[in-house]
């Protein structure tokens, strides 16, 4: 089956990554987390207090910028790659609440932003990629085959992502996670550079009264009909 690019767009839990990884796993593509990417620049950000509460140094993590290595690394038991910053397995403290609440303003340096695209658009020179993020479908991968754009309700997301982070213990409130939510949809379609948006050429799935078998179903539908014309 002839490879193609998959860029997978929307807002903050959606699901992108759990179809992303569906899709990944049946295709045997390469899954790329680009959030990921984003949220270890947050958490190097936290641990040199660059970033707090109320304050952000924007220039001192530009000064920084080439200290960051991030890489993909492959856990087989897994069956994805996890994120390594700077050599250091950082999957779990990356995922955290207070993570999620500096992310966006980071996300919106430009300067973070072009080094990460070009490490993204890297990883794709070979295609057989399926790609998530804000940004894949509009400026990493603009001539993406496939390009999906996933939305649901900010309360069916909130309520998902809650549920997540109560199974890791992590305890917070669902008016936390909803706030989080909300600030995030906010911040990431506002920004100036890369803003959230529908490229012209993206399919559209609301996923509020989808379940994850027949979102899967649906995409890969799609994608054999792509695959036939490319
Ligand atoms: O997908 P996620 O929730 O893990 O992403 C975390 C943040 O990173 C998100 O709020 C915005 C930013 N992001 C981005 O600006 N561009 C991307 N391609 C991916 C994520």
């Amino acid at each position: 089956m002839k490879k193609i690019t998959i860029a997978i767009d929307g807002f903050s839990s959606t699901g992108k990554s759990t179809l992303a990884k569906q899709l990944a796993k049946e295709l045997e593509y390469v899954y790329v987390d680009t959030g990921a990417m984003y949220r270890a620049v947050a958490y190097f950000a936290m641990q040199h207090e660059f970033i707090g509460a109320d304050f952000f140094d924007k220039a001192a993590l530009i000064e920084s910028l080439p200290k960051i290595q991030l890489e993909f690394r492959y856990n087989a038991d897994l069956g994805f790659a996890e994120m390594y910053l700077n050599g250091e397995n950082v999957e779990k403290p990356i995922r955290t609440i207070e993570v999620s609440s500096f992310v966006s303003k980071v996300a919106e340096v430009s300067e973070v932003r072009t080094k990460l695209v070009e490490q993204q658009q890297e990883m794709g020179t070979n295609k057989a990629i399926v790609m998530d993020g804000r940004d894949i479908g509009t400026v990493v991968f603009p001539n993406a085959e496939l390009k999906i754009f996933m939305t649901a309700s900010a309360e069916t997301r909130a309520q998902r992502r809650f549920y997540e982070l109560q199974q890791k213990g992590d305890n917070v409130s669902y008016e936390d996670v909803l706030k989080n939510v909300v600030e995030r949809d906010y911040i990431d379609t506002h920004r100036e550079d890369s803003p959230l948006i529908i490229a012209d050429d993206a399919i559209e799935i609301d996923n509020s009264y989808l379940s994850r078998e027949e979102q899967f179903a649906a995409v890969l539908e799609l994608i054999n009909d792509v695959v036939k014309t490319v």
